[in-house]
């Protein structure tokens, strides 16, 4: 890493017309992050000493998503300007001058809307700048299909001449596929004084930020050396460039289908990543990753597995096909089939699913079994619980090497409050018990089949049913219309209680 001091200017006011959304275009999401995110995140390793974000288009939304979250708080202390009314790109950079005052040297140009860009390409382009000091460094790439780009015009000697906006380019000009990527690293003194030279162009009214790319080859032709060999010789260059390859990089997203078409590339590089990493992905076509999950080697996904949010995985997973996890952990050597996990945490050697669903606050601790459409929330299942088919526990804790047979409930809701079920360490419940919450069930009771339990059960015990009751008789003799029905009260409820 070079030492001497940087700045960095990302500009993000613009609306985004063109992505026909409420959303600022910068939150617009990439593998589930932002798309001003993505580029904040390649630049963080450069280490500057001042990183100023331009907004204006939905300034508020966009401070509060990017300024608390991704983990860049830290690493990457940004400043906020703000352009009120988005009066181009060049008017967009001077807005970041006063955050900037005091600040003498390179200051790296970018627009929040090219997430693909790399660290080592930004890298790569500082370097050339510092180590000649023009004015002006312009990353430019030569692409298949330039539309919608400003195209570098160059003379015959591969010169640069100017940045043509497409929408000023002629036929001609518009041919050309070297395309601006609207990433640059400008000298701080000559990019002020330049921005308050330029001036409005028509139709749009707009302050475009290429047009200091011309401004600074008039000043290098200025010095009377205008051939590429004069100038190599006795010259100083004012502009250079560095130029990519193919559009990856410099891709700009400004429709929702160039967002769909950037994910394709996004995902492309993720799944690289973590097959390199020693992931086995049955068919990575299918895989969605976001970019803060972490999987450790000899995971192996089938397809359908979309895992998103900060989630890792350990070593040893077999998950899917058609698995969804979103910020959640996963231990080691799981299986998790077709099944939903969220804000969740899955110790070692869990199984779950097919079709199960934990929800935020589910934790499956060492060895635990949720089969056929489990569900739990706000619960914990201590080492070894079997819940294997059609049970939902929710505000529970579940003891060690607890089994829970077919249809089982802790009804958590009283349709007004929430309340806890305690359920001990090797309890068996019987299939279709409802556990009336709150309650306790101590440790080795058993409850029979279809049991209601509406209070506490003592450790070691046995309680069964909800006995049948008669509710009504079709016939009945007047004298026992007279007298009360014993079994239409509570007392009948549980058997339990009586015991
Ligand atoms: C721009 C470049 C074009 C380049 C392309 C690369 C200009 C004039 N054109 O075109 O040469 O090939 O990017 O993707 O620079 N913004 C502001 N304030 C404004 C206007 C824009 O902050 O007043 C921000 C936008 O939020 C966006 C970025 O600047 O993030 C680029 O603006 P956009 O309108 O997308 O420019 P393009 O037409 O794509
Ligand atoms: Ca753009």
């Amino acid at each position: 890493m070079e030492s001497q001091p940087l700045s960095v200017v990302v500009l993000a006011a613009g609306l985004g017309k063109r992505m026909q959304s409420r959303q600022p275009k910068v939150l617009h999401r990439l593998a589930g992050l932002p798309l001003a995110a993505h580029v904040l995140r390649a630049l963080a390793p450069l280490s500057p000493t001042h990183t100023v974000l331009v907004i204006g288009h939905g300034a508020d939304q966009v401070e509060a998503t990017l300024g608390s979250s991704y983990g860049l708080d830290a690493s990457l202390p940004i400043t906020y300007a703000n352009q009120p009314e988005q009066l181009g790109t060049g008017h967009a950079v001077l807005m970041a001058r006063e955050a900037l005052r005091g600040f003498h040297g390179p200051v790296l140009v970018l627009y929040g809307d090219t997430p693909l860009i790399r660290t080592d390409t930004l890298n790569q382009l500082l370097s050339r700048h510092r180590q000649n000091r023009p004015h002006v460094t312009m990353l430019s790439a030569i692409v298949e299909d330039p539309t919608g780009y400003g195209r570098v015009m160059r003379d015959k000697d591969q010169n640069v001449l100017a940045v043509v906006e497409e929408r000023n380019a002629s036929l001609t000009q518009r041919a050309i596929n070297e395309i601006n990527s609207g990433v640059y690293v400008f000298e701080s003194d000559w990019l002020w004084n330049s921005l308050q030279g330029l001036q409005p162009n028509q139709p749009s009214g707009e302050f475009y930020l290429t047009d200091l790319i011309g401004m600074a080859i008039k000043e290098e032709r200025g010095t009377g050396t205008t051939s590429s060999l004069a100038m190599g010789a006795r010259g100083k260059r004012r502009l250079l460039t560095f130029t990519l390859d193919g559009m990856e990089e410099a891709m700009g997203i400004n429709s929702r289908a160039q967002l769909a078409e950037a994910e394709v590339i996004v995902q492309g590089r993720l799944r690289r990543q973590w097959l390199e990493a020693g992931v086995t992905m049955l068919l990575p076509e299918s895989i969605y990753l976001g970019m803060d999950v972490h999987l450790d080697p000899d995971t192996v996904l089938y397809p359908g597995v979309i895992l998103e949010g900060t989630t890792r995985v350990a070593t040893g997973c077999t998950l899917g096909p058609n698995t969804h996890i979103i910020n959640s952990t996963i231990g080691e050597n799981c299986r998790i089939v077709t099944s939903t996990i969220e804000g969740s945490t899955v110790e070692r050697n869990v199984t779950v699913g097919p079709y199960s669903h934990l929800r935020p606050g589910a934790h499956l601790m060492e060895g635990v079994r949720m089969g056929y459409f489990g569900e739990g929330v706000r619960s914990t299942l201590e080492p070894n619980a079997n819940m294997n088919h059609f049970s939902y526990v929710g505000d529970a804790t579940i003891g060690e090497g607890t089994n829970i047979e077919a249809g089982t409930i802790a009804a958590n809701y009283d349709s007004v409050k929430k309340h806890r079920t305690t359920v001990g360490k090797n309890v068996f419940l019987g299939s279709d018990t409802m556990l009336r919450a709150p309650i306790e069930v101590g440790d080795g009771a058993t409850t029979g089949l279809g049991s209601v339990v509406t209070k506490d059960v003592q450790p070691h015990t046995t309680v069964v049913g909800l006995p049948a009751r008669m509710i009504r008789r079709l016939e009945q003799t007047p004298q026992e219309a007279e007298e009360p029905q014993e079994s239409t009260t509570d007392e009948t409820q549980t058997e339990q209680e009586k015991g």
